[in-house]
């Protein structure tokens, strides 16, 4: 019989989020500090050989989908033959990539020529000085131009948008326009305590601040039914060609129908965004493991999965630290 990586509750682990960088060309307020973070060494990242090898191993325990994160997943040389190499992996249906969209067109030609169909691009405003403040870089041109560009190349596009009561609820309505014009999918998603610091005020603007909000300017709303795993409540407005979601990261629970599993570009295995890394597998690998060590370690994680480990009263204490571009998202 095949063997997956599936909990105790049942929950087959098939889609792999794999982190390729910590670092990023941008410094998003609710990501890492102006500064920067303390970046891991080249040394320390997993090499393309390794993790090509890892996936390779993932996908023979039944992962069929990949989602290539960071940090920014094209600052990292060497990215686009990587992929070219991923994209021939038995078993692997879908590789996609999430962005913050400073990619170059010469990028954009590549993934498309590796079978890549489906890009979410991060950008939280429709206005160039809110996106400056956000993301404390000013590059909205250039993200914009990417995105038109993706979507006249045929790419599935969706984006990820961050909304916060003192930065861009402005942005929300020119958000939803957009979905008139273009067949895009737009995510509004709540902050996350994952921005690199200690400091994080309490979740101003929730779900259904955002709901209600948008359903007091267009009554005419209307609920889309959910995909399987999905973490949106999605919708649409009638006649438009795009929809939008809802992504209640922090203040609801999508644990129960979780088939996520997560590496981060050193190397740390976590079967939940919020639970501490079950082993590195880094380590393991050049501590000589050998395939059948490897896949057993990744068993025995998978099997000590929580059943929600988002519930953990302590959840906001334990991850303060944490960054977005070092968990992958
Ligand atoms: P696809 O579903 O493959 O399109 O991936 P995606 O990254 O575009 O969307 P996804 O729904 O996976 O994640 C978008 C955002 O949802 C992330 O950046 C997080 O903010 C949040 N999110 C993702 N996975 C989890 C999770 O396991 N738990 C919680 N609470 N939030 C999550
Ligand atoms: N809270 C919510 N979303 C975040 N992202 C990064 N950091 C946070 C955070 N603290 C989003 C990015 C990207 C996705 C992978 O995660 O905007 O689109
Ligand atoms: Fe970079 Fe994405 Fe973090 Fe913004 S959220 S700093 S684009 S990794």
């Amino acid at each position: 019989e095949k063997r997956t990586l599936t909990d105790k509750y049942g929950r087959q682990l098939n889609y792999l989020r794999l982190s390729v960088t910590d670092r990023c060309n941008f410094r998003c307020y609710y990501c890492m500090p102006e500064e920067g973070m303390d970046f891991a060494a080249r040394k320390d990242l997993l090499s393309y050989d390794e993790l090509l090898f890892l996936s390779e191993i993932f996908c023979d325990l039944g992962v069929s989908k990949i989602r290539i994160t960071g940090g920014e997943p094209f600052v990292r040389h060497g990215i686009m033959p990587f992929l070219g190499e991923l994209s021939t992996l038995p078993g692997l249906e879908e590789i996609t990539v999430t962005t913050n969209g400073t990619l170059s067109f010469e990028y954009i030609a590549l993934l498309k020529k590796a079978g890549i169909r489906k890009i979410n691009v991060s950008i939280d405003s429709l206005d160039r000085a809110r996106f400056f403040q956000i993301t404390r870089r000013d590059n909205f041109d250039s993200v914009y131009s990417c995105i038109l560009r993706l979507l006249s190349d045929g790419f599935e596009v969706k984006l990820n948008c961050v909304i916060s009561a003192a930065k861009n609820v402005e942005d929300i309505i020119p958000f939803v326009e957009l979905t008139r014009d273009y067949p895009l999918r737009v995510r509004f998603l709540e902050e996350m305590p994952f921005n690199g610091s200690s400091e994080f005020d309490v979740l101003n603007w929730n779900h259904r601040s955002i709901y209600n909000y948008i359903a007091g300017n267009y009554p005419e709303i209307i609920r889309l039914e959910n995909e399987p795993h999905s973490t949106s409540e999605n919708y649409r407005i009638p006649a438009y060609k795009g929809s939008f979601g809802i992504i209640a990261s922090f203040s609801r629970t999508f644990c129960g129908t979780c088939n996520r599993i997560r590496l981060s570009a050193t190397g740390e295995l976590r079967t939940c965004l919020y639970g501490p890394p079950a082993t590195n597998l880094r380590d393991l690998l050049r501590d000589g493991a050998t395939r059948s060590e490897i896949e057993d370690a990744l068993l025995l994680a998978v099997s000590q999965r929580a059943k929600d480990g988002f519930e953990a009263e302590d959840r906001n204490v334990k991850t303060l630290k944490e960054s977005m571009s070092v968990l992958g998202g």
